[in-house]
């Protein structure tokens, strides 16, 4: 059977992950090469530095070349950053060919009027995303290819970036030789690999903790109708941590990963509190876990607070999805369900055929999303016919070709 090769990276704020495999005639994916790299020159998701992140970029390119056994030609890239803006948005076009048949062009007119809402000169449209159409009054239509009237609606939700955070991305890119055959949102991308149909159909709100951002996407009916970038993270439990107990934002961190835990004692008696031992240090692990506590209840607060409606019972009956290397946190899907008082859980990406067992960590929801977003998003046009989030508008790149 013929296969496909794609690829991914994440650039993210701790680290950067590419991702390479191929993809059979069925769009079954395949992982060949994996490769992590410490990022640099990256702050709140954006690139500061373009020398240092494309270095970070190049290193991790190259760990995956190296298990793969063979060369990067181009990849899908993720995007994030407090630049991101996102609206809805609705566009309208006349179907005037005599036969009333609304064909592919007529999906990609209306899509093209929708896409001229009023941005800053400093913002580019990065997706216009349809969420549904409607055929001569009749609304909630998936796909109206095939379908006859005069006039065609379409409502979409259109995410825009910052031009220079986009040109700073892809120069770095560029700058080792890749191609990038698409800049996804990243939220987006770790939709893909941590929820489920029916929690799309319902109603429910995504959370990607990564290091110094959490992304957030809401999807509703099959569609995502809102999407918003926090610039909070791992970083700032590590930093708390690092000036509650005095210690070096490294040692924190460790600290975190390794013991970290927001449940009250663990489950535990106060009195069993036994103190943990850290080079000349000794922590009570109860103060630890109260300091990463106040943090994440802060979190979990803001990101509920981003929810455009307020009603969430009707609003996001599948509740709450967490991932990001943030996720990893003992207790938090507890500790936020007694927050939110709505269904939380963690979203792991699932296990992909080949060498991808590292991947199945919150960690990686993104690079496992941009992998499965070309499975199930390829070829632009093809995928405006089908609506919903599978329909997905990229122009931007031309741009900055
Ligand atoms: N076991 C763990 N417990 C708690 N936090 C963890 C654990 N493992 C990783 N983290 C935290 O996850 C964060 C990194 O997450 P992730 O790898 O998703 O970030 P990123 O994608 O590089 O960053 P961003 O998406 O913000 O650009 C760090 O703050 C790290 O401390
Ligand atoms: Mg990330």
């Amino acid at each position: 059977m013929k296969r496909t090769r794609i690829a991914a990276i994440d650039v993210g704020t701790t680290k950067v992950c590419t991702v390479m495999g191929d993809i059979d005639e069925k769009n079954n994916a395949r992982i060949l090469g994996v490769g992590v790299a410490p990022s640099q020159g990256l702050t709140k998701g954006m690139v500061v530095n373009i020398n240092e992140a494309r270095e970070s970029i190049r290193e991790s390119v190259r760990r995956a070349e190296r298990t793969a056994g063979y060369k990067l030609e181009s990849a899908c890239v993720g995007i994030t950053g407090r630049h991101i803006s996102s609206v809805n948005n609705k566009g309208a076009v006349a179907i005037s060919r005599t036969d009333r048949l609304v064909r592919p062009e007529d999906l990609k007119r209306v899509l093209e009027v929708a896409r001229s809402v009023e941005i800053p000169n400093d913002q580019k449209v990065l997706h216009v995303i349809p969420r549904a159409y409607t055929v001569d009054g009749q609304d909630g239509v998936k796909n109206p290819v095939g379908m006859h009237g005069f006039r065609l609606d379409v409502e979409t939700h259109v995410i825009t970036a910052a031009a220079t955070s986009i040109q700073n991305l892809t120069k770095c890119i560029r700058g080792i030789g890749i191609e990038i055959d698409d800049l996804i949102l990243e939220p987006l991308a770790a939709a893909e690999a941590v929820l489920e149909p029916e929690e799309r159909l319902d109603g429910v709100m995504l959370a990607d903790i990564g290091g110094s951002t959490t992304d957030i996407a809401v999807f509703k009916d099959n569609s995502v109708c809102f999407t918003s970038i926090l610039p909070i993270g791992g970083y700032q439990i590590s930093k708390d941590i690092s000036i509650g107990l005095g210690l070096s934002f490294e040692a924190a961190e460790e600290l975190k990963k390794k013991f970290g835990n927001v449940t009250p004692w663990h489950g535990k008696e106060p009195e069993e509190d036994k103190p943990i031992t850290y080079g000349q240090h000794s922590i009570s692990s109860h103060d630890l876990s109260e300091i990463i506590r106040a943090r994440v209840e802060e979190l979990v607060r803001l990101i509920v607070m981003e929810l455009p409606e307020k009603d969430y019972a009707h609003f996001i009956p599948s509740g709450l999805v967490l991932t990001g290397g943030g996720a990893n946190l003992g207790g938090l899907a507890e500790l936020a369900h007694d927050i939110v008082r709505f269904p939380v859980r963690i979203g792991i990406p699932p296990n992909l055929p080949g060498v991808s067992d590292v991947l199945c960590d919150p960690a990686y929801a993104t690079s496992v999303g941009l992998m499965l977003w070309r499975t199930r998003n390829s070829g632009a046009q093809s995928q405006q016919a089908k609506g919903g989030i599978r329909g997905i508008f990229s122009p931007v790149l031309r741009l900055f070709r």
